[in-house]
């Protein structure tokens, strides 16, 4: 039998992580409507769901399941949306359009978008805890995935980058200064995605270390991607408006080294995450190594 493409692989995935998401908070549970509607209003508005994915590829590039890494998938997508939902927050970006829809702040308000992004936050963790009571993976295992997600997500994580990012608006003049931004607001989530899966799945600590490794490099790609998409995408194809980096005059790559410096710097990169995981003696890495290449081509 021959192994299924890609993109029905993405797909396949896409729609299953779509449904988990879709019946992730209980019924029961004496939640406010309006904040229901709120969060599953962005948490179920499409999306790539790269992140998750890229965990469920990691599971089982170690020998794991989808299944077994299915609830910290979820988790890792309410992080996400959250932080996009704050992102596009008049404070913040003041984007009016993410995922081919009104931001949520233009729907429900600023308030209710503060406090969605709180909600799909702190919902998270419990989704990640229930890895262990539900899927049956070692305790020991899901508290190093809790501790990580605190990390990567934090303020030395993905919260830092974005302080980070706000900072830098008005005016970098160095190329490292803006690394440390993508780094930490793009970068450490996806790394945080690869290693959740390779606990999952039971990585060694060098396999820990080489999606690390791949989770640096190609969540750097992705970012400079983001940025060029900004200024070149299909707001269409991308959900979100282009030229938002400008307005806002964002310090970007294609600000530094313009748009063929990035896009060669976008394939660097990826070229160095798929060595790491290439020489890490993982069971099944080609799913990964194949995630890598279709990011750096992406359109949206
Ligand atoms: C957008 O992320 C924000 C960045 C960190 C660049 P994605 O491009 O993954 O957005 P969705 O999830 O597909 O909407
Ligand atoms: C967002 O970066 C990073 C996080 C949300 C953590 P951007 O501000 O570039 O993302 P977009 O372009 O609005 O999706
Ligand atoms: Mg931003
Ligand atoms: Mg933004
Ligand atoms: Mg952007």
């Amino acid at each position: 039998m021959s192994e299924r493409s890609l993109t029905d692989y993405i797909q396949g995935h896409a729609e299953r992580i779509e449904r988990e998401l879709a019946g992730c908070l209980p019924e029961e549970w004496p939640v406010p409507g309006v904040l229901r509607e709120s969060m599953a209003y962005s948490l179920l508005a499409g999306g790539k769901r790269m992140r998750p994915i890229l965990t469920i590829a990691a599971a089982e590039a170690c020998g794991g399941s989808a299944e077994a890494a299915m609830p910290v998938a979820c988790a890792i997508e309410m992080v996400h949306t959250y932080s996009l939902i704050h992102d596009d927050l008049p404070a913040l970006d003041n984007d009016d359009y993410r995922r081919g829809r009104p931001t949520n702040h233009k729907v429900f308000g600023e308030a209710m978008a503060l406090l969605a992004g709180d909600a799909l936050l702190t919902h998270a963790f419990y989704m990640a805890a229930k890895t262990a009571r539900e899927r049956g993976v070692d305790a020991g295992r899901v508290l190093a995935i809790i501790e990580d997600l605190s990390v990567y997500a934090g303020p030395r994580g993905m919260v830092g980058g974005q302080v980070a990012d706000m900072q830098g608006e008005q005016g970098l003049t160095r190329l490292e200064e803006l690394d440390y931004i993508h780094l930490h607001k793009t970068s450490d989530l996806i790394v945080f995605s690869l290693k959740a899966g390779g606990r999952i799945g039971g990585a060694t600590d060098a396999q820990l270390e080489a999606l690390e490794l791949f989770g640096t490099n190609v969540g750097l790609a992705f970012q400079i991607q983001d940025d060029i998409l900004d200024i070149v995408g299909d707001e269409k194809k991308l959900g979100k408006q282009v030229g938002s980096d400008e307005k806002l005059q964002k310090v970007t790559y294609p600000y530094f080294i313009g748009l063929d410096g990035s896009r060669a710097k976008v394939e660097r990169l990826t070229e160095l995450g798929k060595a790491a995981i290439a020489d890490a003696g993982f069971p099944k890495p080609e799913r990964l190594l194949q995630l890598a290449d279709y990011l750096m081509k992406r359109d949206h």
